[in-house]
Parts: C-alpha cells; structure tokens; sequence
C-alpha cells in the first residue's frame, strides 16, 4: 500500500521505517529540512536501537525506494492512507495541548480538498477519548469541504512502543489496536496492518476511536500505577530492612500480578508516562472526577528523587564538594531526557551547593542544553574521580559494569536509585528501596 506518515519524532520516523520494511510504499512528511534531509541521506535523525539499519535499508540512495522523506504536504495525495504522528504536548496545568494535531489537520483537510478518491487518516499521537471524533474529523471536515464516511475515513491505532526498543516492539506487539467510526476506513487500517499480523501473530482488537483512544491511557496509566505502587511497597520495604527486590520476585510470580514493570527505585520518566498520566488525569478532573489512583501514582514518583536525596544527605554534606550523577536518559537505550528523574536529581543538587559531574553515554548534550552550567564527565571513571558522593539514575551497562572505579571517590557514598550497582565492599552503598 501507499502510506504517508506526518511527523517525524521519535513514534512517526519509525513507523514509517516499519511500514517500508513490511512491504509498503511510505512518505514520511515533516516541516523540518534537517530531519527529512536526513532520512534521505538513510540517516536515522533519532537514536532507536535498529532504525539506523531500517532507514538504510529503504530510504537514500541505495535503499529500496520504499521510504522517503519530504516537508510538502502534497506527497499525501499520492498515498491511501495517512498516519498523523504529530506533538500532544502538556499545557501548564497538565492536561493536552492539541494545536499541533489540529494545525496538521487543517494542513491534511486542505491538501485533501484536491483528491478525489477515497483516503484514511489514522490518528496515531496519544489523544484524550474524544478528540479524534470531536476535534480532528470536524477540522479534516471544514478543511476539505469533504465529509467523513463519504469521501474520507478517520481511525485511531494507538501505539505501544517503548523508547530504545521501538523497532522491536513495532515488530513483536502484544495486541494491535484498531479504532475507527466507519467500516472502510477499518478496512483500510486492517489492510496496512494485515502483513505484521500475519508475521506476528497478534491479536486484532477492532473497536472505535473513543475505545482506542482510551486504551491507549489505560495501558500507560496502569503500568505508571503499577512501578509507583512497587515504589511505594519498595519504600516501606526500606524503613523495614526488607530487599523490595526479593518481595517483588515473589509475587511477580503470581500470574495476576506478573513480574514485569517491578522494578522499584526512583520512579518512572520519559515523554508518555508523565505526559499521558497528567492529561487523563486533568481530563477526569474536566469531567468532575478525582482520579485518585493516577493522582497518588504521580505524588509516589514525584518523591523518589527526593527519597535518594536524603539517603545522601544521611552520610554527606555535599555543599561545595563534587557529586557525580551516573546517568542522564530517562532510562538506557535512549538519548531522551524528558521527564528524566535525573533533572530533579540535578536540581536538589543544585539547591545544596553541590559541584555537579555527570555522565551519560549518549544523552549529555541534550542535558547540557537544559542545565548548561553542570559538568560533564566523558566517562563515569573521570566522574566518580574525587567525589564526595555518586548517586545512580539511569542503569546503562556501562554503569552496571562499574566497580573498581569507586576506589577513586573523596569519600565512596553511592546511593542507587535502580539497583545498578553489585559492589558492596569499601563502599558505604544505599539502595532507594533495598
Ligand atoms: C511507555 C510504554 O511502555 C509504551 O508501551 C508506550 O507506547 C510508550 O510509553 C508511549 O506512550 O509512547 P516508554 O516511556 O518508552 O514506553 O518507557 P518504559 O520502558 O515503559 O519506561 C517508562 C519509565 O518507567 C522509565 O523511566 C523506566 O525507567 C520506568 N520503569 C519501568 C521503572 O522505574 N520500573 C520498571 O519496572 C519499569
């Protein structure tokens, strides 16, 4: 089939990598010339383990020709289907900004206006039950002076991919979820699925937009829920002397609990949990209920930094000594920084006086931009030289592997925020919940 994608973060770019790999024809529109510049070059212009190899393969000058990337609008017309894969960012009181969706939209109805067959727009970004229906449709509607049902369809098929693992879970998903408010645009929606669900074996949950919609905050406001309810459970263990890691083995066991997503520590980051959680929480609130659960999920995370924080300030002053941060990303496999429980780390640091040094494999240059005056260690050896304390927030291999280098600390305070570290011996070592 014929796709296009608009937007090329980190959710479109990859799609449309995965959709040329299945076997379709995909334009990947984007306003930015650096970023389709660079997919036709079968550059990746995100770090995501396997993309690199994707875009190489079908964009550039000796891909397949099945990808390619423009910032024109028009390459649209010449597609079936189209996967809107733009921005939901947050306003200040958490609940979701849609000017970017609706702008594209507007941009999508118009260039629609010139097509006479039939197309489906596929609402691919997070958006609260409802938008699709109430907000996109009405604009694709005024736009190209079109209805929908008759000359165009609109569904929704939330993602579930993991940062670092996107390509992976694109290939291998638990269930695809197809929604949508008339019969042929699920037709076509089933049509571009159809090759991976053969591949993979997954299972078809065919609903509408609203239902879709709503799926998507479930699953990441369950799994939110769920690390914050092993964080809270892990923090009693604390004040108990109890390894959270040992209970959470156990009862990872049962069935209906399941191991997955309990690994206690200094809580969840990223650009979907925190982002997600905030807009269907404000969305409950627009409707006069108190989310209750999502909200002490959001106050349990919002603490754990401050939790590893004060185990440090148990054993040292830090004002004016060097303290080494091991860890940038949100969590390994990414270079994203969003929502990084790193920038609270950073900030209570600050706030003591400490002399900052941190270390991330592959995220310090967008940590720089965001705290430019914090130093930057090219390695977590030359980090950990001469601090007073090293405090553990993402568990990237390279610090997993850590161990001798801890013999170069002023004083070796090692407080893990994800149970990173083996080394006990002539270190003092403090775990968040162990
Ligand atoms: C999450 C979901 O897992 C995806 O299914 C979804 O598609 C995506 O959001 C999205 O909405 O786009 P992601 O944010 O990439 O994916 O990362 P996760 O692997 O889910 O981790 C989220 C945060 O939870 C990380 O900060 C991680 O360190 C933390 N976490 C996860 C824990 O603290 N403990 C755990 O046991 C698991």
């Amino acid at each position: 089939m014929h796709l296009s994608v608009i937007g090329s973060g980190y959710v479109g770019t990859t799609i449309a990598a995965c959709f040329a790999d299945l076997g379709h024809h995909v334009v990947n529109v984007d306003i930015d010339q650096d970023i389709v510049g660079s997919i036709n070059d079968g550059t990746a212009p995100i770090h995501e383990d396997g993309l690199q190899n994707l875009i190489e393969k079908h964009a550039g000058e000796t891909g397949t020709g099945r990808l390619r990337a423009t910032t024109n609008y028009d390459a649209i017309l010449d597609t079936e289907v189209t996967f809107l894969c733009l921005p939901t960012p947050q306003n200040d009181d958490g609940s979701i900004d849609l000017s970017i969706m609706e702008a594209g939209a507007s941009q999508l109805g118009a260039t629609l206006a010139g097509k006479d067959d039939w197309h489906t727009v596929v609402v691919k970004s997070t958006v609260i039950p409802g938008s699709t229906e109430d907000a996109i449709t009405p604009i694709l509607e005024a736009e190209s002076g079109k209805s929908a049902g008759e000359a165009f369809g609109v569904g929704m098929n939330p993602e579930f991919l993991r940062e670092g693992s996107a390509v992976q879970d694109f290939r291998n998903p638990d269930k695809v979820v197809l929604g949508a408010d008339d019969d042929r645009a699920l037709a076509d929606m089933a049509d571009v699925f159809n090759p991976l669900v053969a591949n993979a074996d997954a299972p078809v949950i065919e609903t509408n937009t609203r239902t879709a919609e709503m799926i998507k905050y479930a699953n990441n406001g369950f799994l939110a829920a769920k690390v914050s309810l092993i964080n809270d459970i892990g923090n009693i263990c604390k004040e108990f002397d109890i390894d959270a890691y040992e209970v959470a083995d156990a009862i990872g066991l049962d069935d209906r609990i399941s191991e997955q997503f309990l690994r206690s520590g200094i809580g969840w980051g990223g650009s979907c949990f925190p982002k997600d959680t905030a807009a269907i929480r404000a969305a409950a609130r627009q409707q006069d209920y108190e989310p209750l659960m999502l909200d002490a999920a959001t106050e349990v995370n919002d603490r754990q930094p401050d939790r590893l924080l004060s185990l440090m300030d148990d054993h040292v002053d830090v004002h004016d000594e060097r303290v080494a941060v091991l860890g940038l990303a949100f969590k390994p496999g990414t270079d994203d920084i969003r929502n990084s429980r790193a920038i609270p780390v950073i900030k209570g640091l600050q706030k003591r006086g400490a002399d900052i040094v941190a270390y991330d494999p592959v995220a310090t240059e967008n940590m720089r931009e965001r705290f430019p005056d914090v130093s930057y260690a090219s390695s977590p050896a030359t980090a950990l030289d001469g601090s007073t304390a090293a405090l553990v927030v993402t568990d990237w291999p390279e610090i997993t592997a850590l161990d001798d280098e801890f013999d170069s600390m002023a004083t070796p305070v090692v407080i893990d925020g994800r149970r990173a570290i083996d080394r006990r011996d002539g270190i003092v070592y403090e775990g968040l919940t162990w």
